[in-house]
C-alpha cells in the first residue's frame, strides 16, 4: 500500500466514525483547511515534472474529492441523526388526557332566571327589566302604595339621602331616590313603555334592609305580568301551575289559592304549592293535604288593581290582567337543594363549584330546564 492509499483508509475511517458535527469540522480542518494534510499535498504538485504530475495529479484530486465527499456524507448522516434526537424528545402523548384548566361556573340565580326565561318565552312572555335605583312613584306611588299607605312599613326599604334630590317639584316625595325592594316597578315601566297588550316577566335584584339565614339585604325576583281584554282568575291559575311544572319537570305540581292582600292587586292570592317528605327533604308535588304532605307558601299574586292600570295610562274598563312576585333564590333552593341562602353570595369557590353549572348547560326545553352539570 503506497503513502497515499494509506492517508486515504486512515481519512475515510476517521470521518466515518466522527461522533459529531464538531469533530467532523475538526477533521475537514485537517485534512482540507489551508494547513490541512491533503491540502499540502496539493501544493507539492508545482514543484513536480510534467511526467510525475500527470501521474500525481488525478491521484491527488481523487483524495481530496473523495475525502469531501465522505465529510458531506458523514455531515448529514450526523444531522439526521441529531433531528431524530430532537423529535424523540419533543413527542407528547395524545393519548393523555388534557390538563386540568381552571373554569368557571354559572351561579344558581343565573341559571334558574335562564330556566326562567325558557319557560315563559314558550308562554309568549319577553323579559322586562328596570333599574335597581329607582324612584319613589315607580316603587310604590304607582302601585297604588301612597305615601302614609302602611304596607310600605313592610318593606324596609333603603332610601338616598334626601339632599340629593330636587324639592322644587310639588309631587318631590315621589322624586325620592331608594333601591328597589321588590321587582313590581317593573310592571309599571314596562306597561307606561310598550302599552296593552303585553306579557312579561321581570327577573332581577331587589333590596330590603333585612339579614338572616332566610333573608339577605339583596336578593332576586321575578315579577310576571299579563295585561289584556278578559283576563280572569282562572288564567292566572293555569299560567303559574304550567309554568311550576314546567320548572319542577312533575306533572303532579299542585297549587292552592289562599285569599290574601297586596295593595297592586285585587283580588289578591297567596299560592301555596304542596310537597311531600322525601327523606327529610320536601320535595314539590302531590296534594298537600295527604299524609306525608303538606303546603308550602311560594308566591304572591292577584289581579292587576285598576288603579295600578290608571298609573301606567291605561283605562281599567278596557283592560284586566294579573301578576305575580316569586323569589328567584327560594326556588332554586327548593330545585337543587341548598338549605342557606346567605352562602348564595358568599363566592365561596366550593360552594360555586358544587352548586354552579356549566355554561354549555343551557336550559331549553327540548333538552329540559332541569339539567345538572
Ligand atoms: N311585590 C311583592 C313583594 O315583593 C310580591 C308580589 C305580590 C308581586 C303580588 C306581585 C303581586 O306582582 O301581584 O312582596
Amino acid at each position: 500500500m503506497t503513502d497515499l492509499d494509506q492517508l486515504k483508509t486512515d481519512a475515510l475511517t476517521r470521518i466515518e466514525n466522527a461522533p459529531d458535527a464538531a469533530a467532523l469540522e475538526a477533521l475537514r480542518i485537517e485534512f482540507l483547511g489551508k494547513q490541512g494534510s491533503i491540502s499540502g499535498l496539493m501544493k507539492t504538485l508545482g514543484g513536480m515534472s510534467p511526467e510525475e504530475r500527470q501521474v500525481q495529479g488525478p491521484l491527488l484530486n481523487g483524495l481530496r474529492t473523495e475525502t469531501a465527499d465522505a465529510i458531506a456524507v458523514r455531515k448529514e448522516v450526523l444531522e439526521n441523526a441529531e433531528l431524530e434526537a430532537r423529535l424523540a424528545g419533543e413527542s407528547i402523548d395524545l393519548t393523555l388526557p388534557a390538563p386540568e384548566a381552571p373554569r368557571g361556573s354559572v351561579h344558581p340565580v343565573s341559571q334558574v332566571m335562564d330556566e326562567l326565561a325558557e319557560i315563559f318565552a314558550d308562554l309568549g312572555f319577553s323579559v322586562a327589566t328596570g333599574p335597581e335605583v329607582e324612584d319613589d312613584w315607580h316603587n310604590f306611588t304607582a302601585l297604588n302604595m301612597a305615601e302614609t299607605h302602611p304596607a310600605r312599613a313592610m318593606h324596609d326599604t333603603f332610601y338616598f339621602p334626601q339632599k340629593h334630590v330636587d324639592h322644587t317639584f310639588d309631587n318631590a316625595p315621589n322624586t325620592r331616590m331608594l333601591l328597589r325592594t321588590h321587582t313590581s316597578p317593573v310592571q309599571i315601566r314596562s306597561l307606561v313603555e310598550r302599552g296593552a297588550p303585553i306579557r312579561i316577566i321581570a327577573p332581577g335584584r331587589v333590596y330590603r334592609s333585612d339579614s338572616d339565614a332566610t333573608h339577605t339585604p339583596m336578593f332576586h325576583q321575578v315579577e310576571g305580568l299579563v295585561i289584556d281584554k278578559g283576563i280572569h282568575l282562572g288564567h292566572l291559575k293555569w299560567t303559574l301551575e304550567t309554568f311550576l311544572k314546567a320548572f319542577f319537570e312533575r306533572d303532579d305540581i299542585v297549587l292552592r289559592l289562599r285569599p290574601s292582600y297586596f295593595p297592586f292587586t285585587e283580588p289578591s292570592v297567596e299560592v301555596d304549592v304542596g310537597w311531600e317528605d322525601v327523606n327529610g327533604r320536601k320535595v314539590l308535588g302531590g296534594d298537600g293535604d295527604a299524609p306525608g304532605h303538606g303546603w308550602m307558601e311560594l308566591l304572591g299574586s292577584g289581579m292587576v288593581n285598576r288603579r295600578v292600570i290608571e298609573s301606567a295610562g291605561l283605562d281599567p274598563d278596557e283592560w284586566q290582567g294579573f301578576a305575580w312576585g316569586l323569589g328567584v333564590d327560594r326556588l332554586a333552593m327548593l330545585k337543587y337543594g341548598m338549605d342557606d341562602l346567605r352562602a348564595f353570595f358568599d363566592g365561596d369557590q366550593r360552594w360555586l363549584d358544587h352548586y354552579g353549572f356549566s355554561a354549555f348547560d343551557q336550559p331549553t326545553l327540548s333538552a329540559g330546564v332541569g339539567a345538572k352539570a
